[in-house]
């Protein structure tokens, strides 16, 4: 075996080729298929964005209109999905109801034993499609709420939010979640698109790899930092702490504050200067700038103690939280986009596909350790 040192958390370690997401993060560099994401979240759709991702290359008008109706086309739920959603505990958060609810699709989904490259570009359309609905019909399902029927002349964030809210958005309202969703899609190999890329490589399915990176994402440390972020600010709201000195003593106390910081980037983060400045917009054209004032104190204090930059989760809370969606809908959310990217590398990797097993640096007792009997121990 090598003797090289392990990375931890293999940090550093190129480990795919990939044609798809380029990082300089150095520079604060971040390109979808070589396009800058600054020029994507100002130009682009969800839907463009997507397609981009998956065939490498910006749609024609035509293209774009057939991607566009098979996503709408995608947008069914088999019944027994839903009567599964209604019968999970209440208290199930969206996450574990989204994780859960994407490996039972796989059962009705009608390209269940197809793993080729066509039946998993029409397995992406379908599960870009339910991931959506799955998050916005659990929401009303908790909530007690009738259920709304998707809408297929509606864009893609425009539908979530119609069958999350009951009520068509606000233009405004629509354009921020697309920008979201933009800026959101894809970020290389992070934790859960390496994830879905390890199970695709092992020759199992689109729908387990896409199980597998919701799992990843909902923890704290990647996806769920964003929820993180809100509830901090909610608490600092409510203890009425001042937000500066609420931060520093968490840093005294050697506490890691969500939404700072990044494996990747030195300097910052490209998708945090859009949603810095949805989240003041927003704000302002709300009436409630609160939460973006609070964000701001803090982002000034920790660059200044801790020279840590915010990432793409420290002001999505406070833009979502002012376009009134709940926090533990925040990850969800985050996923409703980044299922474009997982797609994407899910079918580059299974169209030039190698197992992905790495080793191991062992620490463990000497070999060849004795072994002792039961009696004897
Ligand atoms: C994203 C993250 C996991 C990357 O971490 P990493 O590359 O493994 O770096 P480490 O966690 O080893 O951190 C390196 C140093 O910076 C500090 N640091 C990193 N992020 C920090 C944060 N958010 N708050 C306070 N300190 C932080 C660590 O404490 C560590 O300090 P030390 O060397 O004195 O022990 C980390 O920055 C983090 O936990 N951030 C908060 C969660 C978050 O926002 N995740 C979403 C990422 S998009």
């Amino acid at each position: 075996m090598s003797t090289t040192a392990a990375a931890r958390g293999l940090e550093g370690i190129v480990a795919a080729h990939s044609g798809i997401c380029w990082i300089d993060g150095d520079a604060g560099v971040l390109a979808y298929r070589g396009i800058d994401i600054h020029e994507l979240a100002q130009k682009s759709t969800f839907e463009e964005t997507a397609y981009l991702l998956w065939f490498g290359k910006l749609p024609t008008a035509t293209e774009l209109k057939e991607f566009r109706s098979h996503l709408s086309s995608g947008r069914i739920l088999p019944k027994e999905i839903i009567q599964l959603m209604q019968e999970l505990p209440r208290h199930a958060m969206p996450m574990e109801v989204l994780r859960t609810v994407v490996s039972a699709l796989s059962l009705y989904d009608a390209d269940e034993k197809d793993n080729s490259h066509d039946a998993n570009v029409r397995k992406s359309y379908r599960l870009t499609s339910q991931i959506a609905m799955i998050v916005a019909v659990y929401d009303r399902i908790r909530k007690g709420k009738p259920l709304v029927e998707a809408d297929p002349s509606l864009s893609h964030a425009a539908n979530f939010l119609w069958m999350l809210n009951g009520e068509k958005p606000s233009s405004t309202a629509e354009r921020a979640l697309d920008v979201a969703l933009i800026l959101h899609a894809d970020h290389e190999l992070n934790a859960s698109t390496f994830a879905a890329r390890v199970i695709a490589a092992t020759l199992s399915d689109m729908h387990s790899a896409i199980t597998g990176a919701i799992g990843a994402l909902k923890g704290p440390l990647h996806g769920g930092a964003n929820e993180a972020v809100m509830r901090l600010l909610f608490t600092i709201d409510k203890e009425g702490a001042d937000p500066v000195e609420y931060v520093r003593k968490m840093l005294a106390d050697k506490k890691k504050i969500s939404g700072f910081g990044h494996r990747v980037y030195h300097t910052e983060d490209p998708r945090a200067t859009h949603l810095r400045r949805m989240s003041e917009d927003l704000g302002r054209a709300s009436g409630n700038p609160k939460w973006f004032e609070m964000s701001r104190q803090i982002e000034l204090f920790v660059k200044e103690e801790k020279k840590l930059n915010a990432n793409v989760d420290f002001y999505s809370a406070s833009t979502y939280t002012t376009l009134g969606i709940d926090v533990d809908l925040f990850t969800p959310i985050f996923a409703i986009s980044r299922i474009a990217g997982w797609a994407a590398h899910v079918i580059e990797q299974l169209d030039d596909n190698r197992l992905i097993r790495p080793r191991a640096e062992y620490n463990g007792p000497a070999y060849p350790a004795k072994y002792i009997p039961m009696e004897s121990r």
